[in-house]
């Protein structure tokens, strides 16, 4: 038979959850997926969903797994929770995208990755930033050698301080700058660039937040030896202050043999000022929530956009398509191990005050 829709159940309904629930109902309303279900632990959110989607709930995820018949599930539980979540929906063969970080243990990661493989099952890693229009473009031109032989990188990430105090008070301390967003811009140099990691040296900053009963890393700064003598930097931080223009400030440089490449990530040309919100440059790539022609909420930017591709992609698979036409496609589940090794390596070299070969991880 053929067109037939993907059916998905979201477990995890915070704030990114509420992303993968946004473009699971678009693609819904496009004749590709059947939303049946959200299973959040927490009571009032699986209600909460429930009632803003029109699905089923659950609080236990095993048994929406279960009791449900899915094709596939996408995971926004905090980090930490990842692979618990995501061993046991691929042991019920289901299709998996998995919020970033794939897993906070390398080891972890290859349970993961095996299991995908051994279930012939999509393992997905939500590294967003590659589904940017304009990173996509970097990648584009230094793949095609507009700077020559890639030298040096240079990828900063920075958060609000709410982020960590109030978006993520219950978990930040299981997380780091780096955990959080530092994987992020270590994908997008790895994708940028075609490089992998060789070594680390890193330095972490603590104080502030731990002053407020968050046991975690303000800052980190992480100096990356990728093969071919490729070296990038990246500062990532979540304590830049409320008052920022922007939840997120993040850029990107790349010099080379024969070129740079410059990117602000977060001021795309557009700014307001308002007495009620001061000055906001929002960031039109990363979503863009509007009323369709068709009577739906369209839901685009790279907020959502690696979401729709994973179901887009399960819906290939279920309609006859393989996974090896999909290989390198989509951010993998070697992908997602490649950052966990490079974050743990980044840990370690902070406690140990020197530099660590990822081959020691
Ligand atoms: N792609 C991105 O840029 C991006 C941005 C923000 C967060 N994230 C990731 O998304 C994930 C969730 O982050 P968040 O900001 O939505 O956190 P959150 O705390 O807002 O939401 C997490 C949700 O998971 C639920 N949960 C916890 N344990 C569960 C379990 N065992 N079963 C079912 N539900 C459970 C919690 O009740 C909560 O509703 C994290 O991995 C985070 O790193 C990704």
């Amino acid at each position: 038979m053929k067109n037939q829709h993907v059916r998905v159940g979201v477990i995890g309904g915070g704030t990114w959850g509420n992303y993968h629930l946004l473009a699971a109902k678009q693609l819904e309303a496009e004749g590709k997926v059947d939303l049946v279900a959200i299973a959040d632990q927490y009571e009032p959110t699986a209600e909460k969903q429930s009632q803003a989607y029109g699905i089923k709930k659950y609080t236990d995820f095993q048994k929406m797994i279960r009791d449900e018949d899915l094709d596939a599930v996408t995971v926004a539980t905090p980090d930490h929770l990842h692979r618990e979540v995501a061993l046991y929906a691929m042991d019920h063969g289901k299709h998996v995208l998995i919020e970033k970080p794939l897993d906070l243990t390398t080891a972890g990661c290859r349970t993961m990755v095996a299991a995908a493989q051994s279930g012939g099952l999509l393992l997905t890693v939500d590294f967003h930033k590659r589904y940017d229009v304009y990173n996509a473009e970097v990648m584009r031109q230094v793949r095609a050698g507009l700077v020559g032989r890639p030298y040096h990188a240079y990828a900063y990430m920075e958060d609000k301080i709410t982020v960590p105090l109030n978006l993520l008070r219950n978990w930040a301390a299981h997380s780091s700058p780096f955990w959080f967003i530092g994987v992020h811009k270590l994908d997008l140099v790895r994708w940028v660039t075609g490089l992998n990691p060789v070594r680390v040296l890193a330095h972490g900053r603590k104080g502030k937040l731990q002053a407020q009963d968050i046991d975690t890393f303000d800052s980190v700064s992480a100096w990356i030896e990728f093969e071919n003598g490729f070296t990038c930097t990246i500062d990532v931080n979540w304590i830049i202050p409320g008052q920022f223009e922007a939840l997120v400030n993040q850029g990107l440089r790349i010099v080379g043999s024969d070129g740079i490449v410059e990117l602000d990530g977060q001021d795309r040309g557009l700014r307001y000022c308002s007495t009620e919100q001061g000055t906001v440059t929002p960031n039109l790539g990363a979503l863009v929530n509007q009323e369709s022609l068709f009577g739906y909420r369209a839901v685009s930017g790279y907020y959502v956009d690696p979401i729709k591709d994973f179901y887009h992609n399960v819906y290939f698979l279920k309609n006859g398509g393989s996974l090896v036409q999909l290989d390198g496609r989509y951010p993998s589940g070697m992908d997602g191990q490649w950052a966990t090794q490079t974050a743990e390596a980044v840990e370690k070299s902070i406690v140990a005050g020197r530099p660590v070969e990822l081959a020691e991880i």
